[in-house]
């Protein structure tokens, strides 16, 4: 019997090491990607100091930037938080203190956290938004630097990524998403179809304004990116409710958060970040959408 038992504990002692010399592995594993710097060219963009490109800039920042940063960029603290795997505050961008504004040396270190996903360290930042924040024209990124460099300083300490091991076992399993560093092309020049109501500059629109992040990489709709969020949220190809729509009945939703069919749209979908958008650039959105192929709903 005691030789029975003494069998059951080896076994047991020894695939608790086992399990145990796993999950080491898997964290050294996810911290070497954590801790991978990087290096890019500089994008030698122009920022530009006249009013009318940072009354752009802060147009732009106002749909993509301030959901995550807050309306004074000050940042968030637990923007991200789920328990056993961690925290991400999102920065401060100002030049307060604790601000990435005091602590950038140059207008590129704005160009690779913004377009390549790199934090001042050349490390890779946890800012899913790079997956559209990339695709900004050299002219767009430009205007959006000089607007966040021209905001009033916030005091505001944020303490950026901490990832338990948990969470690096999970990443090294593919079960959270991975690195927007590792994942975005890094094209150095990126241009912009020209502004205005037309299909090509709507589908540039959809790209840097992280709809597909929340409406799937086809916009058929998707689960949350959130892994603590159970939503799905709906397709907005014409496989969806907006083939019944009119153009201006889908303005008018991101005016009111209220669909043709009387729905009020639930803070899941930023649309009040997005409310100030320009008719023609709604318009470009809506003939984006229409043009896409007819695709039914993604379900779990
Ligand atoms: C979906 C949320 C989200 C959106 C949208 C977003 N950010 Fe971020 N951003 C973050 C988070 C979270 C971090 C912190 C990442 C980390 O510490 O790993 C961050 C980090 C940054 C950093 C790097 C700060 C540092 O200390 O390295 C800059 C610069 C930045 N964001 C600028 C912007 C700008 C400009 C926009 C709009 C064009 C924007 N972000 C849109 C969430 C977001
Ligand atoms: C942070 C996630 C998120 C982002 C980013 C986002 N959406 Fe949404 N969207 C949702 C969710 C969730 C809903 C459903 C909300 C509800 O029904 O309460 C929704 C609803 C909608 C609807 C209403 C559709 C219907 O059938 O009722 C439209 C239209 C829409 N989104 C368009 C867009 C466009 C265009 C963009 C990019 C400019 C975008 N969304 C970005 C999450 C998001």
């Amino acid at each position: 019997m005691k030789k029975v038992l003494k069998w059951i504990g080896i076994t047991l002692g020894s695939l608790t090491g086992l399990i145990l010399i796993v999950g080491i592995v898997m964290v050294t594993i996810g911290n070497s990607h954590l801790n991978k710097t990087y290096d890019f060219p500089p994008s030698n963009i122009t920022i530009p100091t006249d009013a009318a490109s940072i009354e752009y800039g802060k147009h732009r920042a106002e749909a993509l930037c301030q959901g995550c940063h807050g309306v004074a960029l000050g940042g968030i603290d637990q923007w991200f938080n789920a328990g056993p795997i961690g925290t991400v505050d999102s920065a401060n961008l100002t030049s307060g203190e604790g601000g990435f504004g005091r602590e950038a040396t140059s207008d590129e270190d704005y160009v690779r956290a913004i377009r390549h996903g790199i934090g001042l360290d050349g490390k890779p930042i946890f800012m899913p938004a790079v997956e559209s924040t990339s695709y900004l024209s050299d002219e767009d990124l430009g205007a959006i630097i000089a607007y966040v460099k021209s905001v009033p300083p916030v005091n505001h300490v944020t303490k950026g990524h901490n990832f338990t091991p948990l969470a690096k076992i999970l990443f090294v399993l593919g079960q959270l998403p991975k690195l927007p560093v590792e994942t975005v092309s890094h094209e150095v020049h990126v241009t912009a179809p020209e502004a205005g109501a037309t299909m090509e500059y709507g589908e540039y629109m959809v790209n840097t304004n992280d709809c597909r992040a929340c409406h799937g990489p086809n916009l058929n709709g998707s689960k949350s990116p959130d892994p603590t969020a159970t939503w799905i949220s709906p397709n907005l190809t014409p496989g969806g409710e907006l083939a019944f729509w009119t153009e201006e009945e889908f303005i008018n939703t991101f005016r009111t958060g209220i669909t043709p069919s009387g729905h009020q749209l639930s803070d899941n979908m930023p649309w009040k970040d997005y409310r100030n958008f320009y008719d023609d650039e709604l318009k470009a959105i809506w003939l984006y959408l229409q043009s896409l192929p007819k695709l039914e709903q993604y379900t779990e």
